[in-house]
């Protein structure tokens, strides 16, 4: 079988493109690190579906005993479908319609993530015309900044998610009182693809203080939500294919003080799925342009869509091709000038029918796939069905 770097190139002959690869053994390595890492403090993990929700890759996960983090009432279905048990089930959005709070509570999921006072009555009201207490977290929007793209950063004061900490007293207030709720915990996500540790030692030192603020009023609360937001490298998938969780869950275990009895939750999305997963394209013509030479594929923003909507950075390999290097605007075949993966991109010399992977394309990238121009929805390949 002709392998360049991890991908089995003689075998993709035969699979049409473009379809996302998901290496498995990197998946499998991640998790094992992940759990390994957050067993050591006893932290409890839900993976945010949003990332990445193929069946297969959810199934995996489940496999490791993590719980699920849900931001619609589709991912609920498909988290319980993949066997993720409803108490493992953690339920987050600004706007989350009567239908999906419906679902929720007929599953009994773990908690709301509860972003407004009107949602707290309305889940109130929901629970009592069933005759069930929803359990709830607060999400507090911790006005940390992170340092990352502004379309992903979601801890700061301007933005529309979570509870500003001036008003957390009256949320409390109207949490405890109201019938049908039970408040368990708070909920923290200060954005995504943050690479600096010390972003999260802000939010802690951040949920340090609002703790003794809390202790007192009088206010315990049993969970603590810290969220998401581990970023990978894309920049060197193959150097650090697994995140450093060990450095990540210890800045925690360090820096924030939880109270007795207390247990500290995550919701990590990218830092799982993220390194296992390439969308490979075809090339379909080089085409010389005026003073550069574009290499034109299969594949587009339609099936990878972060280039163009976060001017992202995902590594671009020519996995058919050994010759020398050259430079190629490798660009995708939908009617937009976004629609364009990378400029001036050093790849191995390239010509119609080459396989280009694009790297580190496993969160947010098949799930955000779009129909735009009546495109066909990307397929999934597992390399352990290759073998
Ligand atoms: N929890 C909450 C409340 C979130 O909003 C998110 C992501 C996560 C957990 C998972 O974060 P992660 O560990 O994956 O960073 N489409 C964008 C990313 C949007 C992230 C939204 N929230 C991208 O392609 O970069």
């Amino acid at each position: 079988m002709t392998v360049k770097g991890t991908f089995p190139t003689d075998v993709f002959q035969s699979i049409e493109t473009p379809f996302y690869y998901y290496d498995t053994n990197v998946l499998r390595a991640t998790l094992d690190l992940l759990k390994k890492e957050a067993d050591r403090y006893r932290f409890k993990v839900h993976y945010a579906l949003k990332a990445n929700a193929e069946q297969r890759i959810l199934s995996i996960i489940h496999g490791y005993g993590l719980g699920a983090d849900c931001v619609s009432g589709g991912e609920i279905k498909a988290a319980i479908q993949a066997g993720f048990p409803a108490s493992k089930i953690v339920f987050a959005g600004v706007g989350k319609a009567d239908w999906e709070i419906n679902l929720a509570l007929d599953y009994s999921i773990f908690c709301f993530n509860v972003e407004s006072i009107p949602e707290l009555l309305v889940i109130n009201e929901l629970a009592a015309a069933k005759g069930k207490v929803a359990h709830v977290a607060i999400r507090v929007n911790p006005n940390v900044k992170a340092d990352t793209h502004h379309y992903i950063t979601t801890g700061t004061a301007e933005n529309k998610f979570g509870i500003a900490l001036s008003d957390l007293d009256k949320v409390i207030d109207v949490a405890q009182s109201a019938s049908n709720i039970k408040l368990i915990g708070l909920h923290f996500h200060i954005g995504s693809q943050i690479m600096e540790m010390n972003n999260f030692a802000g939010l802690c030192s951040r949920l340090n203080e609002l703790q003794d603020q809390l202790e007192a009023r009088g206010v315990f609360l049993e969970h603590i939500n810290v969220g998401g937001g581990l970023g990978i490298d894309y920049h060197n998938p193959d150097r650090q294919s697994i995140p450093d969780f060990a450095n990540y869950f210890a800045t925690f275990k360090r820096m924030l003080k939880l109270r007795e009895g207390q247990t500290l939750h995550f919701e990590p999305g990218r830092s799982i799925v993220g390194q296992c997963g390439s969308l490979i394209s075809k090339v379909l013509y080089v085409k010389e342009g005026v003073n550069r030479q574009f290499a034109i594929v299969d594949g587009g923003m339609t099936e990878l869509i972060r280039p163009a909507l976060y001017q992202a950075y995902h590594q671009i390999e020519n996995i058919s091709s050994e010759e020398s290097i050259q430079k190629y605007d490798v660009v995708g075949p939908i009617c937009e000038s976004s629609d364009t993966f990378g400029k001036e991109v050093e790849l191995n010399q390239t010509k119609r029918g080459d396989f280009i992977a694009i790297r580190s394309a496993g969160a947010y990238g098949q799930i955000m796939a779009s129909q735009y121009n009546l495109r066909r929805l990307p397929n999934a390949v597992f390399s352990e069905d290759l073998i």
